[in-house]
């Protein structure tokens, strides 16, 4: 969190990258999340508090255009909605934690998976498997990975969205927390994909975790840590 400082990626802040307001409120849900003792209820129940905040932010990002209603006293109202074709892709496995709250928040979203996974030993993605809707050219895509380490996933996923068509500027990656690493893979490769974190952590550890960080996200979230 108090890598901010870094000025790598300080000129990112507001543009590329969206931090969450840095609340108390924030602050005390991943204090019970990064406690090592927290059970997994606790875990996922205050995570998933998190995400929603996530994805709420991620929506403010998207276009919308005047919508007038009338209110039931008789008066027009100028509104807004939005405009844009939605859709949401998690990166399997941890990004899978983040669906719920996003189909809470838009039901009916079409949701595709991309499964990509860090080798054990050289941290570096493989991509095994993509399932995208056929129109997702056509969509603003919510890429959800909570975890923005090194960077090696996300550019993985956001290649294969190109590569489906997906304009850069309608990426918007949701992401849980990062460090300045990953916040700069991905901005300076892709400087039109906006990322909406919680956190900035403070460096990555040998292991390329995250420190202070959270550990294993998948593991503690679905429970394959024990
Ligand atoms: C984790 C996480 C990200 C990736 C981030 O996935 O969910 O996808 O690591 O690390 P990076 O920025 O260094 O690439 P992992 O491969 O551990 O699989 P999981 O989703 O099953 O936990
Ligand atoms: N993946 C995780 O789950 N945690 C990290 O700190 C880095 C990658």
């Amino acid at each position: 969190m108090t890598a901010l400082t870094a000025p790598s990626i300080g000129k990112y802040l507001g543009t590329n990258l969206h931090l969450l307001p840095q609340t108390d409120q924030l602050r005390a849900l991943h204090t019970v999340i990064r406690d090592r003792n927290a059970r997994r209820e606790d875990f996922v129940f205050h995570s998933g508090r998190i995400i929603r905040l996530l994805i709420e932010a991620g929506l403010n990002l998207l276009p919308y255009e005047p919508h007038d209603v009338r209110t039931p006293v008789g008066s027009e109202y100028h509104g807004l909605r939005l405009a844009a074709k939605l859709c949401g892709v998690p990166v399997v496995r941890a990004g899978e934690s983040m669906e719920s709250e996003l189909r809470a928040v838009c039901p009916g979203i079409p949701i595709g998976k991309i499964l990509i996974q860090r080798d054990t030993t050289t941290k570096l993605p493989k991509l095994y498997y993509t399932k995208l809707p056929r129109d997702i050219d056509e969509r603003h895509v919510l890429l959800l990975d909570p975890m923005l380490a090194t960077g090696g996933t996300a550019l993985a996923a956001i290649e294969v969205l190109l590569e489906r068509g997906v304009a850069e500027q309608n990426i918007i990656f949701v992401n849980f927390i990062t460090v300045a690493e990953g916040v700069s893979a991905v901005c300076e490769r892709y400087p039109r994909v906006r990322i909406v974190t919680s956190s900035i952590e403070e460096r990555l550890n040998e292991n390329a975790y995250m420190l202070p960080g959270i550990g294993d996200f998948g593991d503690r979230y679905f429970g394959t840590d024990a």
